[in-house]
């Protein structure tokens, strides 16, 4: 599963770079380093927002820094059991 978190300026403003250590953190943790990779984006059209762009396959989310646990648990794990 190849997730792109963007870091264009606004995002990093809004922590996107955190977003990135709790999320390699996390997958760590539940040892998913070959089922989901991590990788950085340019700007994806969804600013200005108060959260940060992520984009899984196709699909786009705007994901609160302070949420990106539950997000892991409710997007990126239910993705990879489906
Ligand atoms: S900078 Fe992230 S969507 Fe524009």
């Amino acid at each position: 599963m190849d997730v792109a978190i963007s870091l264009g300026s606004f995002c990093y403003f809004k922590w996107a770079n955190n977003i990135v250590v709790v999320l390699n953190s996390l997958i760590k943790q539940r040892c998913l380093e070959n089922q989901v990779k991590l990788r950085g984006s340019f700007c994806m059209g969804m600013c200005p927002s108060e959260e940060v762009s992520i984009k899984i396959a196709d699909d786009m989310f705007s994901v609160n820094p302070n949420e990106i646990a539950e997000f892991f648990e409710t997007k990126i794990k239910r993705w990879l059991e489906s």
